[in-house]
């Protein structure tokens, strides 16, 4: 789903405030909201991965088209990581050197893209101000405590996404507690902005919505009823609504269309 168009929403912005503010404090941050709501597809955005991180992997011969990832690298700063279930805090450590000198060496590329090679190399680590890790609830006691131990040493930023509750059960670490400088709730999408999504997705459908319409209206009551702002069950109404409309081969998007397309999802929330 990584291939539909990126909505800069008010959550996103608010979500780059929140991580450009544990960036500049050194410090460690939670954000917690509602499955769907839009928290890896943000905070990948924030380190710009969904370019970064196939480029790092393929690591290919160096060539003309490097200087953008090093400029998005030097840009962002950022490494954005995923903890496998069941991951080992040994692998997990493991995993964010490679990340962090990779995504480093990439901004050292930017930083002296003009100085004459070769150069001394200095620590590449250290070009990077933010950890990221999604699925934070994945992480082991264990892992948790060799990421305050790494925070400590090397002050590096760090930001654990998760579920609603994640910040209560980091009250059991009051070591990690302790160090934690903000929190912050990621929310579903407003009325306004459900409106704007809303109306793509329309256009989407080759139609227009006109919220001052009754059918319109009633639709996006229903909607709103049923995904309450949530992005995720937006995405996958949308389809099913489609198929609906064609099903039955009907022209407009009605509260009843609506609705038989949510009978056939399974919305467990
Ligand atoms: N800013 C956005 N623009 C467009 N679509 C988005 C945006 N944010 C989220 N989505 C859509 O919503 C879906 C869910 O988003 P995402 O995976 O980021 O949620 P999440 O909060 O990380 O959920 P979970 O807690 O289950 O991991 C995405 O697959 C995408 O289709
Ligand atoms: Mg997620």
């Amino acid at each position: 789903m990584r291939n539909q168009a990126f909505i800069v929403t008010k959550e996103h912005r608010r979500f780059t405030e929140f991580a450009n503010a544990v960036r500049k404090e050194k410090t460690i941050g939670i954000c917690h909201g509602a499955a769907g709501v839009g928290k890896t597809n943000s905070a990948r955005r924030y380190a710009n991965w969904d370019a970064l991180e196939p480029y790092i992997t393929e690591w290919g011969p160096r060539g003309d088209h490097d200087a953008k990832f090093y400029a998005l690298a030097n840009r962002s700063r950022t490494v954005f990581y995923t903890p496998e279930v069941l991951c080992r805090p040994k692998d997990l450590m493991h995993d964010i050197d490679y990340w962090q000198i990779k995504v480093g060496i990439c901004a050292d590329e930017h930083i002296h893209a003009n100085e004459p090679t070769p150069r001394k190399m200095g620590n590449m680590t250290s070009h990077v101000e933010l950890l990221i890790i999604d699925e934070a609830e994945r992480l082991t006691p264990t892992a948790l405590e060799l990421l305050r131990d790494r925070h400590d040493r090397t002050s590096l930023a760090m930001i654990l996404i998760g579920m609603p509750g994640i910040d209560e059960r980091f009250r059991h670490y009051p070591q990690l507690y302790s160090r934690l400088g903000f929190s912050h709730q990621y929310r579903a999408l407003g009325r306004e902005e459900l409106l704007f999504v809303l109306d793509r997705h329309w256009k989407r459908l080759g139609r227009t919505l006109d919220p001052d319409d009754f059918t319109d209206a009633q639709a996006i009551a229903a909607i709103e009823r049923i995904t309450r702002g949530n992005f995720r069950l937006l995405e996958r109404l949308f389809p099913q609504i489609n198929r609906v409309l064609k099903i039955n081969q009907l022209d407009t998007i009605t509260d009843d269309v609506i609705e038989a397309a949510a009978s056939i999802l399974v919305i467990g929330n």
